[in-house]
C-alpha cells in the first residue's frame, strides 16, 4: 500500500527562484526564509518520498483568463518547466506518474468532482520554486510529480469548503492507491499578498497567523470565510491559500506539525513554510 507521509506548505513567489539563481540564500534579507527549510531538508532525507502531489495555481502558462478550469490534474509522463520569466531558470524536467494521476482522476470523478485532465502540461514557479527549495540543485529530482492546479485567478473562484472537500477526495484516492510508494503532498502559494492596484503590497499578519494556527489542527476554521472574503483579508493573490486548504484535505491521517516559519516581507509577500507529518490513524 502507498503511504502519505506528510505535507509541505510553502510560498512560491518567483523572487525566491531568482534569489536561488543568484545565490542569495544567506543574505540577511533572504536568510530567515531559507532557514525555514532546514527542518524540511532533514525530514525529506529521513522520509525519502517517491512521489509529490502538488496543489498549486497556474499563472497563465496552461490556462489564461479565456479558459480557466476550477480544478485540473496533470496526467503526463513528463512536465517541462516554462516559467513566465521571473522565477528560477532551469531545464531539468519533472518526471510524472501517469498511472497514479489517472487513479486520482478516476477516484475524484467517482466523488463527483469534475477536473480537467491534462495529458500535456507545463509547470511554472508554483511547482519549480517549492521543488528547488526542498531539493536544491538535485538532478534529477528524487520524486515523481502529480500536479493539481486550482483556479485562484479568474472569478468565480472555488469556495474554501469545495477546496477542502476536493483535497479530501484526492486524499482518499491516495490512500486507496496500491502502488506502494511514499507520497508527500504540497500546498504552494500565499500567504497574504497583493501585487496590483490600490492595495499593492498589502499584508495581513493577523489573518496569516489565523491560517497558520488552524490549517493543521482545525482546517474547518478556514471555511468561515468565502473566497471573496479571503481576497479582502489576504489580498488578491493571498487567496492562493485555497491551494493550502486543498492540500491539507489530502492529509487524512493524524496531522502533526513538525516545523513552521513565517517571515515578512519576501518580494512583497508574507512568506511561510509549514511541515506536517501525516501519521496513520490507529483504529480505537
Ligand atoms: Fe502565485
Amino acid at each position: 500500500m502507498s503511504q502519505v507521509c506528510g505535507g509541505i506548505f510553502t510560498s512560491h513567489v518567483p523572487g525566491i527562484g531568482n534569489a536561488i539563481a543568484r545565490g542569495l540564500q544567506q543574505e540577511p534579507y533572504w536568510k530567515p526564509f531559507f532557514d525555514g527549510f532546514n527542518p524540511v531538508h532533514q525530514w525529506l532525507a529521513r522520509e525519502q518520498p517517491d512521489v509529490a502531489v502538488v496543489f498549486y495555481n497556474d499563472h497563465g502558462l496552461n490556462f489564461f483568463l479565456d479558459k480557466m478550469p476550477t480544478f485540473a490534474i496533470g496526467a503526463a509522463s513528463e512536465y517541462r518547466h516554462e516559467d513566465e520569466g521571473w522565477g528560477i531558470a532551469f531545464q531539468r524536467p519533472f518526471i510524472g506518474h501517469p498511472a497514479l494521476s489517472w487513479h486520482i482522476i478516476e477516484e475524484v470523478v467517482e466523488s463527483e468532482f469534475d477536473p480537467v485532465t491534462c495529458q500535456s502540461m507545463v509547470v511554472d514557479h508554483a511547482v519549480a520554486v517549492p521543488y528547488e527549495l526542498c531539493w536544491p540543485g538535485t538532478d534529477p529530482f528524487p520524486v515523481r510529480l502529480v500536479p493539481i492546479a486550482i483556479n485562484t485567478v479568474q472569478h468565480p473562484l472555488p469556495s474554501p469548503k469545495r477546496c477542502l472537500a476536493f483535497g479530501r477526495a484526492v486524499g482518499r484516492a491516495l490512500k486507496s492507491w496500491k502502488g506502494g510508494e511514499k507520497i508527500v503532498v504540497f500546498g504552494t502559494g500565499g500567504l497574504s499578498h497583493q501585487l496590483e492596484g490600490r492595495r499593492a503590497g498589502f499584508i495581513n499578519k493577523d489573518y496569516d497567523h489565523f491560517c497558520l494556527d488552524n490549517i493543521g489542527p482545525n482546517p474547518e476554521a478556514l471555511l468561515g470565510h468565502s473566497s471573496l472574503d479571503i481576497v479582502e483579508l489576504a489580498g488578491s493573490q493571498g487567496v492562493e491559500i485555497l491551494n493550502w486548504i486543498a492540500a491539507r484535505g489530502a492529509l487524512t491521517g493524524d496531522v502533526v506539525e513538525l516545523a513552521s516559519n513565517y517571515h515578512v516581507p519576501i518580494s512583497n509577500t508574507a512568506a511561510a513554510t509549514v511541515l506536517f507529518e501525516n501519521r496513520e490513524l490507529v483504529p480505537a
